[in-house]
């Protein structure tokens, strides 16, 4: 209780710290947000869709290489090497149960919690890598 007491209330000072940044960036100017707001954002962050980086690393760079340049579990195409549209209909697709090959499985577990502009974000992205 003694090493969960100081981590608990601190998480409950996150908590506060972030709905006064909400009020007060919604009634007053922005920029008053002190920096330690900044630095104590909660780890849901990696969804918000439009940040394709960070959604990458942490969702799939694991099988498929920081870079992409990987064939995932030696089985998949190298993905930096497809275009945006080849990637979206691939996802899509795994979303739908209409595209894939012997693994396919992995990648419906994958893509089934991805959001439309996620995959959007994710098609543009993968081929810049
Ligand atoms: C657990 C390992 C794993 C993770 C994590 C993973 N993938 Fe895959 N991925 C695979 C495998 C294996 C395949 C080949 C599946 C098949 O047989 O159709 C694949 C296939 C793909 C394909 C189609 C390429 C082809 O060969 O047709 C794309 C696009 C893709 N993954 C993107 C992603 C994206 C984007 C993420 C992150 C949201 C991701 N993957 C996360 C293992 C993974």
């Amino acid at each position: 209780m003694k090493i969960i007491l100081p981590i608990l209330s601190s998480l409950l000072l996150i908590g506060c710290n972030d709905q006064t940044t909400v009020q007060s960036s919604s009634t007053k100017s922005p920029e008053v947000v002190p920096p330690s707001t900044i630095v104590a954002t909660p780890p849901e962050i990696v969804n918000i869709p439009l940040d394709p980086s960070s959604l990458f690393s942490k969702k799939c760079a694991s099988c498929h290489g920081d870079k992409a340049e990987k064939q995932a579990l030696g089985k998949s195409q190298v993905i930096a090497n497809l275009e945006e549209i080849q990637i979206k209909d691939a996802l899509k697709g795994y979303q739908a149960g209409t595209y894939g090959k012997e693994m396919k499985a992995i990648m419906q577990g994958q893509a089934k919690s991805l959001e439309p502009e996620q995959i959007d974000a994710l098609a543009q992205y993968i081929p810049t890598l």
